[in-house]
This record gives structure tokens, C-alpha cells and sequence, in this order.
């Protein structure tokens, strides 16, 4: 009797943990990580389209658009307030908004234009990830 009752007071203490340790993942910001993938996405899109040569003005403008805009939620999201992560954050604000007012036409200036923003993405993360 006594085995039986200690048993089931271990699988309710087991179910007990599990729901919490759900619970808290499911509470797991979703937002920085979702932030740094759509990043991805557009530098994936535009490194493709150099590999490929094939760099449509168009779309380069509006992947650098969506990189630009996407990288100002890096510092309200992340939450972070030291000095190194706010200067990669505006350092990756800066390339991004010069990219953008260079307006890459070719596969030659968007492949320059994409090297100093692929740097800092490779610097944070290699303080920060
Ligand atoms: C200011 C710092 C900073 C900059 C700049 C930055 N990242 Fe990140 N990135 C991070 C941190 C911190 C993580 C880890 C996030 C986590 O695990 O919650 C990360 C994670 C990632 C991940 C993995 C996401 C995952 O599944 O955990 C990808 C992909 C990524 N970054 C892409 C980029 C790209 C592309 C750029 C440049 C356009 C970039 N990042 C610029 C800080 C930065």
C-alpha cells in the first residue's frame, strides 16, 4: 500500500514538473529569435542572388528594406543594455541604411555592400550568441 501511495505521489510530483517546465517554454520570448531568422531570410535572398548573379534591383531594395526595418527591433526586443551590443546593433543600422541609400544595382556594389553588414551580424555573435 504504502509502495503504491509513494509511486503515485512520484508520477503526480513527475506531471506537476512536466506542466511547469512547459509552461515556461512556451513563456520563452519568441521574438528575438524570430527577429534574427527574417534577418537571415533577406541576407540568404541577397547572398543567393550574388551567387547566382542575378541581382534585381528591385528585390535587392526591398530585401535591404526589410533588413533595415527588422534591425530596429534588435534593441527594444533583445532587452540588452550593454555598451558592445548597442554599438553592433547601430553599427548593423548604419551599414544597412547606407546599403539602402546606395541602391545596389549590380551583383558587383550589392556584393559590397553586403560585406560590412555581414561583418557585424559574425561580430555580435561571436560576443553575444
Ligand atoms: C547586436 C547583436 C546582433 C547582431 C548585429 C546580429 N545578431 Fe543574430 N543573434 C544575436 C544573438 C544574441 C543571438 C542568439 C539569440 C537567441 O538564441 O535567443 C542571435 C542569433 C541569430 C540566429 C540564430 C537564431 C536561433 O535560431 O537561435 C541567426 C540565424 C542570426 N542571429 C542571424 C543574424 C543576421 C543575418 C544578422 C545580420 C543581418 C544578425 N543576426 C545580426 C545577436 C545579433
Amino acid at each position: 500500500m504504502r509502495v503504491a501511495l509513494l509511486i503515485l505521489l512520484g508520477l503526480a510530483i513527475g506531471v506537476v514538473g512536466t506542466a511547469n517546465v512547459m509552461s515556461l517554454l512556451a513563456q520563452r520570448n519568441p521574438m528575438p529569435t524570430a527577429i534574427m531568422h527574417t534577418m537571415d531570410y533577406h541576407m540568404a535572398s541577397l547572398k543567393q542572388a550574388v551567387k547566382a548573379q542575378h541581382c534585381d534591383a528591385t528585390q535587392t531594395a526591398r530585401h535591404l528594406l526589410r533588413l533595415q526595418s527588422t534591425a530596429t527591433d534588435i534593441l527594444p526586443v533583445f532587452g540588452i543594455h550593454e555598451k558592445n551590443f548597442v554599438d553592433f546593433a547601430n553599427r548593423l543600422q548604419t551599414h544597412l541604411q547606407q546599403a539602402t541609400l546606395a541602391n545596389p544595382a549590380s551583383c558587383a556594389a550589392l556584393a559590397t555592400a553586403l560585406r560590412p553588414i555581414n561583418q557585424t551580424c559574425d561580430d555580435c555573435h561571436r560576443q553575444y550568441r
